[in-house]
């Protein structure tokens, strides 16, 4: 996550300070990797490629995949590199084809590929990113990797294919909401950390439970990130916002402002949803707000946040867990840092 606005609010880490330049060397090494992987692709479409990974994306997942699996400052372990390089591209290959179903322009504050090149070149761009992730993948002495990252892939696909499905229904319920949450987004987060884990040899137990950590920090950042949505800055954020009402994307907060609102207006959000009409942000914006439906999105968010949290609570004081946890406070900084800069730019 980008370093900037983060005042700790959960107190004081000792971590947290620390916490970017622990990663340097780790998130180098994953960019110098990242880059070498361009020259594998034909000539022709090396440009493309490049412009995917050449960009500032906050790299999330290497950063979970790095703690989980942590061996101690300075200690970049190569089976944890190319861990990242595999998680980092098929996300890279998620957002590219996302931002084709979503009619996103900006992405990582330049245009989408789909926005430069076209959709058509996006969806192949995207699936040769998938295929050179499987290839990566392969590359590890046990099967596991590549059965988990197949699987991790399959499941993102199958969130963003139900997600899509549902665009335009208006009724979507809090169950089917957070399903294609766990499935589009937390998956991956899930793996990263299960995986960093596993390769760095961790036991079972310590295994499973930075695969449940993952799990729960996934769907708090997806939360987090469907309430960016609509109060978030594109600027600060640097990517196109307010597309999920106006596409018809039933989220967390479109879902409880929905069931919230006095008849008339729920009428028409619904319509909105459902395309009948153009959506108006900044008056569902004040929605938001009236009805109390920000606090209850972050109350949302902070349970899962604690639950990530009881996820390694058993492992506090190794070096590892730690880290862990303090990423989840730098998410919780975030909400914070959402709410008291609530205008769009
Ligand atoms: C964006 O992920 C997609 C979601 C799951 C919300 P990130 O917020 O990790 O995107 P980058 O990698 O920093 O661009
Ligand atoms: C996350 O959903 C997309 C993936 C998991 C691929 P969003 O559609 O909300 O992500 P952004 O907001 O475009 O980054
Ligand atoms: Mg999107
Ligand atoms: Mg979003």
């Amino acid at each position: 996550m980008s370093q900037a606005s983060q005042t700790p609010i959960l107190g004081e880490s000792k971590l947290l300070s620390g916490l970017f330049q622990m990663l340097d060397p780790h998130l180098s090494t994953l960019d110098s990797f990242l880059l070498r992987q361009v020259s594998s692709f034909e000539e022709e479409i090396r440009e493309y490629v490049e412009y995917c990974i050449d960009t500032g994306g906050k790299r999330i997942r290497p950063s979970l995949i790095f703690f989980s699996g942590w061996q101690g400052e300075g200690v970049v372990d190569q089976r944890l590199v190319k861990l990242a390089a595999v998680i980092e591209t098929i996300h890279l290959a998620t957002l590219v084809h996302d931002d084709i179903m979503d009619e996103a322009d900006i992405r990582r504050s330049r245009l989408t590929v789909a926005k430069k090149d076209g959709n058509a070149t996006a969806v192949l761009l995207g699936d040769a990113l998938f295929s050179h992730a499987v290839y990566l993948a392969t590359q590890f002495p046990t099967s596991e990797v590549s059965e988990k990252v197949a699987i991790a892939m399959r499941n993102v696909c199958t969130g963003e294919i139900l997600q899509t499905m549902q665009r335009g229904d208006p009724d979507i319920d809090l169950a089917t909401y957070r399903r294609v949450i766990d499935l589009k987004t937390a998956e991956l987060f899930s793996v990263a950390c299960f995986l960093g884990a596993r390769l760095a040899e961790r036991d079972q137990p310590y295994v499973e439970a930075a695969g449940n950590f993952g799990r729960h920090l996934g769907i708090a950042y997806q939360i987090y990130d469907d309430l960016t949505d609509l109060i978030g800055s594109e600027e600060k954020i640097g990517k196109t916002l307010g597309t999920d009402i106006a596409t018809g994307k039933a989220t967390l907060p479109v879902i409880l402002l929905r069931d919230r609102l006095p008849p008339a207006e729920a009428t028409l959000l619904r319509d909105t949803l459902a395309g009948k009409n153009e959506a108006d942000i900044s008056m569902w914006q004040s929605k938001l707000a009236e009805l109390g439906v920000i606090d209850i999105v972050r109350k949302a968010i902070f349970r899962e946040v604690q639950l990530a949290r009881g996820a390694i609570t058993s492992y506090a004081g190794n070096e590892d867990a730690d880290l862990l946890y303090t990423i989840t406070e730098l998410l919780w900084n975030q909400v914070e840092a959402l709410q008291s800069n609530r205008t769009r730019s």
